[in-house]
């Protein structure tokens, strides 16, 4: 890495110090400030971290400002329309897409590790009818390190990869029975012959013992054009470089603690509404809005600084343009709008939406455009996925980009516990 100089002035002191910069592949250069409290006995204070670079990765890189997504240098929008979620997950973890062979493998190991112990079955029986499958999700998943509590101490590549096959693979088992269990229905174990998508959607559907499968409108087989929106909708989630989930994956590695706790706690972070439980809040609002009538109103309330109201789906941290995971779901969904023969009010109502907001002043003038969890609610509404399981379905494509910047973490050897200072300003 080639390194500049930040000269930094003390006007009180009259003292200076310097700090190297450091320059990434892409992207802004950081200021290495690690020395700077031993220099200068000064905090830095970024609630938020919005300057703050916590890692170095080379996971994912994002640039805000053109709208760009890449996963190990790879843009987001070829990895969506040439390959498959499996594949994405070989390459989050790996580094490199897989040949035909290695994809081969990688499949049928996933397949295989799908099952979940059968000790596990009764934990789902402990939660109350109703419970959201988040909660069930979260507690599965911690309860899973139970049952591998040798992957507490892991030294090589091949266990690391061990645990995170294991998770990636039995994350869609435990989210179908976590749905499962919401409705008081038994649960469909996987079927080996079943691609990862597939079978996930076989799990949430299908009758126990047949290959009919549960929908208000009769008997339905699953589509391919279904299996491939859900497969683009996991690619699309399974990385976003060091977003606030993945930012508690990494603090709680820090700590030495299970790596399914780790990522227990990502999910329990995801589960918020500023982050990845915006999905569920996107149909919620479009459902108490009601009908395109009435968006005016709720546009006015968003822009009201007076309302706490906000609109669902709308602004994002990092993208100050379109959100490119967003702009391959809005074509996603005007193909499933023609294949499927949809048009729903719900529909209706976020066109209105998003035309309005993109041409209001409010909007334009703070950069707020529909981020990726504007679409999905309406095209898993489109696949028959009830609103509950839309963060869990996140969640199942993002268990992949948590683990990578986990094995990151743990095999960097600067990594050292988060833990932040603060501004104390009480008695
Ligand atoms: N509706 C109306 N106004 C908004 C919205 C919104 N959705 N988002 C931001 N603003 C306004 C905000 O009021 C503020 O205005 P002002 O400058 O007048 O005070 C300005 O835009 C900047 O907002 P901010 O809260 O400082 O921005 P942030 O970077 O801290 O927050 C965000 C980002 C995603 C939490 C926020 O945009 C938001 O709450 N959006 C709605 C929830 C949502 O869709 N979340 C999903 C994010 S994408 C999935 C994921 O990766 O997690």
């Amino acid at each position: 890495m080639k390194k500049n100089i930040v000269t930094l002035v003390d006007h009180n002191s009259g003292k200076t110090y310097e700090y190297p910069v450091l320059e990434g592949t892409r992207g802004p250069s950081v200021i290495d400030i690690r020395n700077l409290f031993k220099d200068t006995g000064m905090f830095t204070y970024d609630p938020g971290y919005t300057s703050t670079a916590s890692c170095e990765s080379k996971i994912t890189f994002i640039d805000g400002a053109k709208g760009e997504l890449r996963y190990r240098g790879i843009p987001i929008e070829e990895l969506a329309t040439k390959h498959s979620y499996l594949d994405t997950c070989y390459l989050l973890l790996n580094g490199t897409l897989p040949d035909h062979v290695e994809h081969k493998a990688f499949d049928l190991e996933l397949r295989h590790r799908a099952f979940l112990h059968e000790g596990l079955h009764n934990l789902f029986k402990a939660f109350p009818d109703n419970a959201h499958p988040m909660a069930t999700l979260s507690a599965a998943v911690t309860a899973l390190a139970s049952f591998y509590h040798e992957h507490l101490e892991m030294e090589n590549e091949a266990e690391f990869k061990e645990m995170a096959h294991r998770l990636i693979a039995k994350m869609p088992t435990l989210a179908a029975f976590a749905y499962r269990h919401s409705l008081g229905i038994p649960f469909i174990q996987p079927d080996i012959d079943l691609s990862f998508t597939k079978n996930f959607l076989t799990m949430m559907r299908a009758y126990p013992g047949g290959k009919m499968h549960l929908s208000m409108l009769g008997h339905e087989e699953i589509k391919e054009i279904e299996v491939r929106a859900l497969d683009t909708i996991f690619t699309l989630h399974a990385d976003h470089e060091q977003n606030a989930s993945t930012t508690v994956v990494r603090g709680v590695a820090s700590t030495g603690a299970h790596p399914y706790v780790a990522i227990s706690s990502g999910i329990a972070a995801l589960w918020g509404r500023a982050h990845g439980g915006a999905n569920e809040s996107v149909i919620a609002q479009l459902e108490m809005i009601g009908s395109v009538e009435n968006v005016d109103a709720f546009i006015e309330r968003a822009k009201d600084p007076d309302d706490n109201f906000r609109l669902m789906g709308f602004g994002h941290r990092v993208y100050k343009n379109f959100d490119p995971r967003a702009r391959i779901l809005k074509e996603l969904q005007d193909e499933l709008r023609i294949e499927l023969g949809l048009d729903s009010e719900l529909m209706a109502i976020a066109r209105k939406i998003e035309e309005t907001a993109l041409s209001d002043e409010y909007f334009i003038s703070r950069n707020l455009y529909p981020n990726i969890d504007f679409y999905t609610g309406i095209i898993l509404t489109a696949l028959k996925i009830p609103k509950s399981m839309f963060t869990p379905i996140f969640v199942i494509g993002r268990t992949v980009g948590w683990l990578s910047q986990w094995i990151e973490f743990k095999q960097d050897p600067t990594s050292k516990i988060a833990r932040p200072r603060q501004l104390y300003t009480g008695e």
